[in-house]
């Protein structure tokens, strides 16, 4: 018996809800590439594909945007919740702490039937991105901006934080980018997810101890680490040198390499082509410029070991660009990816099998209890 490190390359769940071709770079969601998506659906009709499995129809999308709708506001408590957390706080770990008392508000919180599943999944995808722009507006000392039901959900969010109304490229761009960060498969706060109900506990404390794994810098917290380490390499006119120097004490690079992509992310070349698309508007970009060249000699390096950008490493300038701060990067991979965690979640609790792995025991064996004195 051997122990597999961080599970490498060990199928735990049988899904069928998205499918990745490390050496090719593919990724579909539903069996459908997720260039088509990007390029032709929405956030709320994607979420809607993974959650049931098939393209809503008319009637099905209208129904589920306006449940998605019914949710967008938050109750007083709940501000008042985030008017009293310390204002330090990192948005991720205010949303993994406020999303069990979300179910406080649902009639449906008793049983894990799929009146559960829908109420959480429509409930979360509501509120969560009110929660992330309250509290981004309560910490700035700034009004709250109520949401506009009127606007599609990536234009609310991007309405909500700034109070401006994006315009309509700034919009389509950031529901695109929640199409991007929606779904992966198995990676780390997914399979957080579906252990947590694997025990039978609810969606919303899936979802809680998700947002814990996704914060991870090894993980979405990979973004926000990006973006640091972008401008700090701004005033280092040697980005080969600083390479160098973290290859050789063997730290890794954020925003590159990737548990299964053993080439380019086809999320981050989306994500490059929609950052030259905005840039085209808003004129050249220091980071962008810097980027591409700390891109340059990382491949350079770390070709042969088939290293590559992956999802967050250019992520983060293009929220820049959208007026989001960059302690929020990693929540809007949250917002997102609330879809991926509850398609799986109800997925798996078909297979309704506890997850208890086991281990191989290398302590000792009938050791004496030596009391304090004697120590
Ligand atoms: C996400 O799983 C998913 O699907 C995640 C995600 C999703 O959508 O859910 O795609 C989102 O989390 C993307 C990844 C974001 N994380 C980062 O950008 C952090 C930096 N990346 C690395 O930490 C690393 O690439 C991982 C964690 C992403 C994957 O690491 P693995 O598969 O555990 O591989 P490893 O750490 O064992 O590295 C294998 C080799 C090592 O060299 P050797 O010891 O064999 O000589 O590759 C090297 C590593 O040193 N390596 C890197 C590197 N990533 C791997 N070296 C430098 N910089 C890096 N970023």
């Amino acid at each position: 018996m051997e122990v597999y490190a961080g599970l490498a390359g060990i199928p735990v769940v049988k899904s069928s809800i998205s499918y990745i071709d490390g050496e090719k770079g593919v990724l579909e969601y539903r069996g459908i590439p997720i260039e088509e998506l990007a390029k032709n659906s929405n956030f709320l009709e994607t979420s809607y594909l993974l959650v049931f499995g098939k393209l809503p129809s008319k009637e099905e999308y209208e129904k589920f945007v306006s449940d998605v709708k019914d949710n967008l506001f938050l109750d007083r408590s709940i501000i008042q919740f985030l008017k009293d957390i310390p204002p330090e706080t990192h948005p991720m770990k205010v949303l993994q702490s406020i999303i069990p008392v979300l179910s406080a508000f649902d009639e449906n919180k008793e049983v894990l039937d799929e009146k559960h599943h829908y109420s959480a999944l429509v409930n979360l995808l509501g509120k969560v991105p009110t929660i992330l722009a309250t509290w981004k507006r309560i910490k700035e000392g700034k009004e709250i901006v109520m949401p506009d039901p009127s606007l599609d959900y990536g234009e609310n969010f991007l309405y909500m934080i700034s109070g401006r109304k994006p315009d309509k490229l700034e919009g389509r761009i950031f529901d695109r980018c929640l199409i991007l960060h929606a779904e992966h498969t198995i990676n780390a706060s997914t399979f957080t997810a579906i252990v947590v109900v694997s025990t039978l506990a609810d969606f919303y404390s899936a979802v809680s101890s998700a947002v814990g794994s996704l914060s991870g810098r090894l993980h979405g917290g990979a973004n926000e680490r990006v973006y640091y380490m972008l401008n700090e390499l701004k005033h280092i006119n040697d980005i080969e040198g600083y390479v160098d120097q973290k290859l050789s004490r063997k730290e890794r690079i954020m925003g590159f390499g990737h548990r299964v992509y053993k080439t380019y992310d086809p999320r981050a070349k989306i994500i490059k082509e929609m950052l030259d698309q905005i840039l085209s508007l808003k004129g050249n970009n220091e980071l962008v410029r810097i980027a591409t060249e700390l891109e340059k000699i990382v491949l350079d390096r770390l070709k042969g070991k088939k290293i590559y950008p992956n999802i967050d490493f250019y992520s983060g300038i293009l929220y820049s660009l959208l007026g989001i701060p960059v302690e929020f990067y990693t929540p809007v991979f949250a917002m997102a990816r609330i879809s991926g965690w509850i398609a799986h979640c109800k997925e798996y609790i078909r297979e309704n099998k506890l997850f208890r792995p086991t281990q191989i025991y290398d302590g000792g064996h009938n050791i004496r209890y030596l009391p304090l004195e004697k120590r």
